[in-house]
């Protein structure tokens, strides 16, 4: 009986070996589909071998695509028009297109595969995203499971970014990921210092750049990021601001609060941030220098399930509840936020009860 189930074993294991062995072939030979032109905006022509998504073909070609989920087909923000090639759109690429876009050929590039010439349109701005080769000067424990990473650019020496931006940090393999990935980081730093990237990065439970951020990454270490992407950013009005954040959400709003005390900004603002925990909370004595530099700014932390020996007297409950204490009327307000979907959604609902219109609300969702 015993050897028989040996036996077993020892077929299966080599069937899956085998079966191993044909994929990787079929991967190198088969997933090869030769040389392939992309034409970009009627104007530029990359060689390409065909044989991987679009997304990995222009990365490899030093045109940086925003693609906060490093290409798994979830974040829907790799999106870029196909004039010509590209095949049939997929069913992973539909929940994330409005009819508009499937008419105008708007795809996302991590899953459309190259496999003959292609002719793509791509917005300017894409083309002055830059690769930055830094080295990781700090690394700052804010909680359990948060860590500000300061990068000191050595090159290009210099980032021009307009704060609530993010950049994406490369990912090499590493013993527990053979994969190289980009992962999506708001910048949390001030941009008058133009030399530093500042990102606050939340430990994600098997997630292949966090766990390589707060295992492996030291100080002194090389990385690699690109950016910067997104239009996350302060608008020029006068209305007052709510922002609302939580974990490491806090970084571009971070990055916004330097910008308003760079630019002497006088507009009301308050800040709720939300954590579970009064351990939870992070970066106090820097809001506490934000409320005395900016002409009428409050920050509200909002501690959910405080235990009793952390002697907490602040505001408590969710971060939404908190809001609707404070906040009567929210007509002339706009809002900024940045955390989980699950946060902004209750945000945006609690926001638009107090009255504020939708296109007054800004915000930036973790993918
Ligand atoms: S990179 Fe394509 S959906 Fe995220």
């Amino acid at each position: 009986m015993f050897t028989t189930i040996l036996i077993s074993v020892l077929i299966i294991s080599l069937i899956a070996a085998a079966l191993a062995a044909v994929l990787a072939v079929s991967e190198n030979y088969l997933g090869d589909y030769g040389p392939c032109k992309i034409t970009i905006n009627k104007e530029s022509e990359l060689e390409v071998r065909g044989g991987k998504s679009l997304l990995a073909l222009l990365s490899q070609e030093k045109i940086f695509i925003p693609s906060a989920c490093g290409g798994r087909g979830t974040c829907g923000m790799c999106k870029l028009k196909v004039l010509e090639g590209g095949g049939p759109l997929l069913p992973t690429e539909e929940p994330f297109l409005s009819d508009e876009e499937r008419d105008s050929n708007v795809r996302l590039s991590c899953q459309v595969k190259v496999r003959n010439d292609i002719e793509i349109q791509i917005p300017d701005e894409i083309f002055a995203v830059q690769e930055f080769k830094c080295r990781c000067a700090d690394i700052l424990e804010l909680t359990h499971d948060i860590r500000q990473f300061t990068f000191e650019l050595i090159e290009p020496e210099k980032i021009d970014f307009v704060p609530g931006q993010y950049v994406q940090l490369f990912t090499p393999a590493y013993e527990k990921s053979s994969e190289e990935v980009y992962r999506a980081y708001s910048i949390s730093s001030d941009a008058r210092n133009d030399g530093k990237i500042e990102l606050i990065i939340r430990l994600v439970p098997n997630g292949i750049c966090t766990t390589y951020c707060f295992d492996y990454l030291k100080e002194g270490d090389e990385v690699k990021l690109n950016g910067p992407y997104g239009d996350f950013q302060l608008s020029d009005t006068e209305a007052p601001i709510i922002f609302i954040a939580g974990g490491s959400g806090m970084a571009p709003i971070k990055s916004m609060l330097h910008q308003m005390v760079n630019t002497d900004n006088k507009r009301k603002a308050s800040y709720f941030f939300g954590a579970n925990k009064v351990s939870e909370l992070f970066l106090g004595d820097l809001m506490k220098d934000f409320e005395s530099q900016l002409a009428d700014f409050t920050y509200v932390p909002v501690v959910a399930n405080p235990e009793p020996e952390e002697n907490w007297d602040g505001e408590t409950g969710l971060v939404t509840e908190a809001v609707k204490r404070q906040i009567d009327d929210a007509s002339v307000c706009e809002a900024y936020l940045c955390g989980s979907p699950g946060m902004i959604d209750a945000s945006i609902a609690v926001l638009k009860e107090l009255g504020m219109k939708e296109e007054n609300i800004f915000y930036d969702k973790f993918a």
